[in-house]
């Protein structure tokens, strides 16, 4: 397969049409956003925009250029072939741990989950592939979703982008700039300018930093863990479609949103987006509750992502439990999480790994979770604020 791509040549040429285009007064709010964004790591005491908003007339209209021989393809997510292809491009060539052990397995329910099949408010176009023109292969991709987040009590749209994936033949030869440009170019064309994202790797300028729990064996400590805990609470149980509309509403309104509000940088769902990522689907997300006299007082949530092994003669997948969105009012949490884990463990996940952001720590601890070596960077595109630690941030993507 011959995958030769010189971005540089139409990213210069893109950079150049665009310098022409810009007032003048950009060259100062450029010189700006160069030291706000981390270069002289002056003090931030503001939370705001960094650049306004643009004029539609302002916003590209053209999709930015890739060289021949490559195209643009909004990918339809909605068919099967073309989910198993987003699918296959990830499968063999989304992130992996520091000594490629593991890769990422996400199943195409779970992309239909958390991109596809859709989050409210979702878009086709945002939905962006680079495909080769001959052969129609799909080696490139990238995706938005609408969300709505408080930053400091400060309430702001903006779209949580993910998934943004290069085929390994195409590595270092700059198609990851054209793709955040073209899908930074789409977003704007809605009237949003803000955005959040997470990357293992230091851009400038993380707003956050959170420990990951990465696992590295295949018999990690966890394993063992599930099998010397025992039941502490016993009051959490399943939500299920069924028992959803009343009990969920009051978890919505009161504590998910009472709890949340502790934290700095936290989602605003609505109830549509609550229910689209709490509602348990099978493989995909679980959510418990805790009820106390007629009140729902804690939420567990965790996601399954599984992770293909990558050079193991015997074990092919590791199935992995990620923590979500947890609440705890009524319950410690190392009893909620402790029956967490021991669901999980009914459930055959191999592992359960958390990040170290709003009250984790509070568990991680005391029921032996291993400190991981990674840590994942949160980014805020276009808004500068001072600098966000981890047991305040209230916000995770998948
Ligand atoms: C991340 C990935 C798309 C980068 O592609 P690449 O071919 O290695 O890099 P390119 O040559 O195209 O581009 C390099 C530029 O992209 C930036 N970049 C790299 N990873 C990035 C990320 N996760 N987010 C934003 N920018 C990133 C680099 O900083 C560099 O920019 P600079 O020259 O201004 O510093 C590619 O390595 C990949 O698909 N990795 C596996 C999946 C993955 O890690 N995705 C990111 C999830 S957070």
């Amino acid at each position: 397969m011959d995958l030769e791509f010189e971005a540089d040549k139409n990213e210069n040429k893109d950079e150049a049409q665009e310098k022409d285009n810009k007032p003048k007064s950009s060259k100062k709010k450029n010189k700006r956003k160069k030291a706000t964004n981390g270069v002289d790591d002056e003090k931030i005491t503001v939370n705001e925009p960094i650049e306004s908003d643009k004029k539609a007339s302002e916003i590209r209209q053209e999709p930015y250029s890739l060289p021949g021989g490559f195209q643009w393809d909004t990918l339809t997510l909605d068919d099967p072939l073309v989910l198993k292809e987003l699918y296959t491009l990830l499968n063999e060539n989304y992130v992996e741990d520091d000594d490629s052990m593991f890769r990422f397995d996400y199943p195409p329910q779970f992309l239909k989950w958390s991109v596809a099949l859709q989050p409210p408010g979702w878009r086709k176009e945002w939905h962006c592939g680079v495909r080769v023109t001959k052969s129609g292969r799909l080696v490139g991709f990238i995706s938005a979703i609408p969300a709505t987040l408080n930053i400091y009590k400060s309430s702001q749209k903006m779209v949580e982008i993910n998934f943004l994936c290069v085929h390994k033949k195409l590595r270092l030869k700059r198609v990851a700039p054209v793709l955040i440009r073209e899908i930074t170019r789409r977003v704007n064309q809605t009237g949003i300018f803000q955005a959040v994202y997470t990357a293992g790797v230091v851009l400038p300028k993380p707003i956050g930093t959170c420990r990951s729990v990465p696992v590295k064996e295949i018999n990690p400590p966890s394993w063992r863990l599930f099998h010397k805990a025992s039941l502490a609470i016993g009051l959490c149980f399943l939500v299920c479609e069924c028992s959803w509309s009343s009990m969920i509403q009051s978890m919505y309104f009161v504590a998910f949103f009472q709890y949340l509000s502790r934290f700095d940088l936290v989602p605003l769902f609505s109830e549509e987006e609550f229910r689209h990522w709490f509602l348990p689907q099978a493989g995909i997300v679980d959510t418990f509750v805790v009820e106390k006299n007629g009140e729902l007082t804690d939420m567990v949530s965790f996601y399954t992502l599984p992770s293909t092994v990558m050079h193991h003669p015997v074990h092919r997948t590791l199935k992995a439990a990620y923590s979500f969105y947890n609440v705890s009012v009524g319950t410690q949490w190392v009893d909620l999480m402790g029956d967490a884990l021991i669901s999980a463990k009914n459930a055959g996940f191999d592992v359960f790994n958390a990040l170290d952001l709003m009250e984790n720590k509070e568990f991680l601890e005391p029921l032996k979770f291993g400190i991981g070596d990674g840590n994942l960077q949160y980014y805020l595109y276009n808004w500068r604020c001072p600098s966000i630690a981890p047991n305040k941030i209230g916000l995770v993507l998948q």
